[in-house]
């Protein structure tokens, strides 16, 4: 048998409780290696398709993790497989210390003693912030704290990795940084970016998404080309940016 999709989501619709629909049928298919960027305009339903990767939102339609349908019963293996860093850093930090934090997550899935700290200090090495390990992520910047959000993921090590804005409020450098981390994790990958040069340097495929439906899927490269289909989702390559 062939290898299931690392993320299989089909004809996905899903409306908020205020009746407010976000998404009309989303279909995307990823398979297990892949980086696929996913873009579009803010309010496109971006983060709301994220947000059913791993159970957060249950729409209707089909949402399936390695061949896992994401549904409660399961909810614990998606989980384990699926690491999201959310687009609000705020929403993934809770603990007092920064070292708690990224700790977290693989004592959750059963880590202890030195094998629980060299995961830490390996997430915190990757985002560079391990000496900040011990204060508290409310007093961390805005850019800290995203990265800490990072770590506290990347120190559950999934097997697909979602990450919604991650360069947003990043300092050109950790932006650079980050991308060199995320080229050296060799795992499926699935990003939400408006940074449309961070799309093409990091992920071969794009999806686009408006309107809660997928509206292109291809080649990063060949999305970014299309100066009509840009302009048609309200995305803008940086100013003197050239593909060549
Ligand atoms: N909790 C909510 N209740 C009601 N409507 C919501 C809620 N969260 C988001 N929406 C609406 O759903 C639609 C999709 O929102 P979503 O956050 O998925 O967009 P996005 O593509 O991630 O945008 P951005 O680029 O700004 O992050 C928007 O119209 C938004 O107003
Ligand atoms: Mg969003």
């Amino acid at each position: 048998m062939s290898e299931p999709p690392a993320l299989l989501v089909d004809r996905l619709a899903y409306a908020y409780p205020d009746g407010h629909q976000a998404l009309y049928g989303v279909s995307l298919t990823v398979r297990p290696g892949e980086r696929v960027a996913v873009l579009g305009p803010n309010g496109a339903g971006k983060t709301t398709l994220v947000l059913h990767l791993n159970g957060v939102l249950t729409g209707q339609g089909r949402v399936e993790v390695a061949g896992l349908p994401v549904a409660k019963p399961n909810l614990k293996e998606v989980r384990r497989r699926v690491g999201i860093v959310f687009q609000d850093p705020d929403d993934q930090l809770f603990m007092p210390t920064v070292r708690d934090d990224v700790a977290f997550g693989p004592a959750n899935f059963g880590l202890r003693g030195d094998e629980l700290d060299a995961r830490v200090k390996r997430a915190l090495d990757d985002v560079g912030m391990a000496g900040h390990a011990d204060r508290s992520p409310m007093h961390l910047s805005g850019g800290q704290r995203r990265r800490v959000a990072l770590a506290t993921v990347l120190a559950c090590d999934p097997d697909i990795l979602v990450l919604d804005e991650p360069s947003a409020n990043l300092e050109p450098r950790a932006r650079r940084e980050l991308a060199e981390v995320l080229l050296g994790l060799d795992r499926t990958m699935l990003m939400v970016t408006h940074d449309l040069p961070y799309a093409l340097q990091l992920c071969p495929r794009a999806v686009l998404i408006d309107g809660g439906v997928v509206v292109a899927d291809g080649p990063t490269r060949d999305l970014l080309a299309d100066a009509d289909l840009l302009a048609a989702h309200r995305l803008e390559l940086p100013f003197g940016f050239r593909l060549d």
